[in-house]
């Protein structure tokens, strides 16, 4: 069946339903439909787009496998789990299964430190943080009211706080000369600005460690917006799904540990947090997602919406058995640091190798790539034009900073964990000939390095061959076959 979107049909559903509120049409998305309809493929479709796009946390599903093999007991639909089969499947409490609030209370605890206690009663389920987003702005702010977000911003933010209720977001205008940090100078322009515009702003949302940045909030800058949302009674919503993929020092500060220092004076009831699993366990299909407010008022609201989002039961009972295994949890996110850490290592510093800076980061899935130099004028016209020559040229799937709403032309969100080692070399090396390339380098050099290349490829993909036929390897997991295979749709920001 095709889908038949002319206007004519259109005028038949709601305006909301058919307005472009979801994004889709968005240069983003472009990026995913060059990757869908010529998917890179080791020996398949080596000249194929990589995807780069994709803010995925893959290096450690061995582990994850691993574990579930051993622990049939937490998967209902296996001969070991099967018992608990129809106690998982008829309705449940709506508040969610109790081991589970209190499992995933205990993991945010461990994630952070062990800083701060998290009240199991505190915790409302949501599809994903997706859901959480637009059940905290549905709650907090009526249509036509604003949010401040600071730049650049995960661009799916757009859809989730704003499509369906109406919310604005106004943007926090932050900037490279000072690394993109969050100022009260930069907050107070942005209030200022809305108020000039006749726009209410009813909250701030940070998020923490930063998609598409890599970098995470100190305590002075999260002291100071505390100050800030205070003075002016507006909510602060923190998304912190990023917590455990800090892979460097400094540690990540969560906003829950600044609001108990003795120096800062909140009211909690403005404070609160969402969370999901999707990338510290990289389990973005479970669609786990979670909103922990300290406001009694807000958690009762957001209680009775969730049943339009809630988490299946059968993933709350294994998610639940498994962050309970205290000792498996403490190794799968130490590993998962250590693997963030090396990766991002050899991505950058290949990335180096050929002049090319990332801003310094120490978290997240993807560095954010300074491309300034490579444009042809300083406008986001110069930076669609680079990004398309990427994309059919390179081959590589980036992500242009005007989605993420960066002010300045240049700059490119690139993933770096959701592929293997090989792919991720072929990736550099494809980004190293573009830029000798583009340097205007004499013939005979880039000759030297492309056969170079072909050679180290080919030797890489001898053994990937090898890895890929091992029953470890997560390329043959059903979830990257099917990606690799038939073209499919999953539009969703990442
Ligand atoms: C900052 C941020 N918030 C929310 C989301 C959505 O996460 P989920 O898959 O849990 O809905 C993403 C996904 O990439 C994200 O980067």
């Amino acid at each position: 069946m095709g889908f038949n979107s002319s206007n004519i049909q259109n005028e038949l559903l709601s305006k909301i339903a058919t307005n472009n509120g979801h994004g889709e049409n968005s240069a983003y998305f472009d990026g995913w439909k060059a990757y869908e309809i010529d998917p890179f493929h080791p020996t398949q479709n080596p000249d194929g787009v990589i995807q780069m796009g994709l803010a995925e946390n893959q290096l450690c599903f061995g582990l994850i496998q691993e574990w579930v093999v051993k622990n049939q007991k937490a998967s209902i639909c296996t001969a070991g789990g099967a018992e608990e089969f129809k106690e998982i499947a008829i309705y449940q409490d709506y508040h969610g299964l109790p081991e589970f609030r209190r499992a995933v209370a205990r993991f945010m605890e461990k994630v952070r430190g062990d800083r701060v206690t998290f009240e199991a009663e505190r915790m409302v389920m949501s599809g994903g943080a997706t859901g959480a987003h637009e059940l905290l702005a549905f709650c907090l702010a009526d249509p036509g009211e604003a949010f401040l977000v600071p730049t650049p911003y995960y661009p799916g933010f757009d859809r989730d706080l704003r499509w369906r209720t109406g919310v604005q977001l106004f943007p926090v205008i932050c900037e490279s000369s000072n690394d993109f940090k969050v100022t009260r100078k930069a907050l107070e322009d942005a209030y200022e600005k809305a108020q000039e515009s006749n726009i209410t702003i009813k909250g701030l949302l940070l998020n923490n460690p930063s998609n598409p940045l890599g970098t995470i909030l100190d305590r002075a800058t999260l002291k100071d917006t505390i100050r800030f949302i205070n003075e002016k009674n507006i909510h602060l919503v923190c998304d912190e799904i990023y917590a455990a993929t800090v892979f460097n020092k400094p540690n990540f500060i969560s906003i829950s540990e600044v609001i108990m220092d003795e120096d800062v004076e909140c009211d909690r009831d403005l404070v609160h947090i969402v969370y999901s699993l999707s990338k510290d366990l990289g389990f973005p299909g479970f669609r786990v997602g979670i909103i922990y407010s300290y406001n009694d008022v807000v958690i009762k609201c957001a209680r009775k919406m969730s049943s339009f989002g809630l988490v299946s039961t059968q993933t709350q009972f294994l998610i639940s058995n498994m962050l309970s295994d205290e000792t498996f949890i403490e190794k799968f996110v130490g590993e998962s640091r250590a693997r963030l850490a090396k990766r991002h290592g050899a991505f950058t510093k290949g990335l180096e190798q050929v002049g090319i800076n990332t801003l310094k980061s120490n978290a997240g899935l993807f560095s954010w790539m300074d491309l300034r130099r490579l444009l042809k004028e300083n406008t986001f016209e110069s930076e669609i034009e680079l990004w398309k020559i990427v994309i059919n040229e390179v081959k590589l799937n980036v992500s242009p900073g005007c989605s993420f709403h960066c002010t300045e032309p240049g700059w490119f969100r690139v993933c770096f964990a959701n592929m293997d080692d090989e792919t991720m070399r072929v990736a550099l090396r494809r980004i190293k000939n573009f830029v000798l390339q583009h340097k205007g380098n004499n013939e005979g050099e880039i000759k030297k390095l492309q056969c170079r290349s072909k050679l180290e490829i080919s030797l890489s993909f001898k053994r990937l061959d090898d890895f890929m036929n091992s029953p470890n390897s997560p390329i043959s997991s059903p979830l990257v076959k099917d990606r690799k295979g038939k073209n499919k749709s999953y539009y969703h920001f990442v």
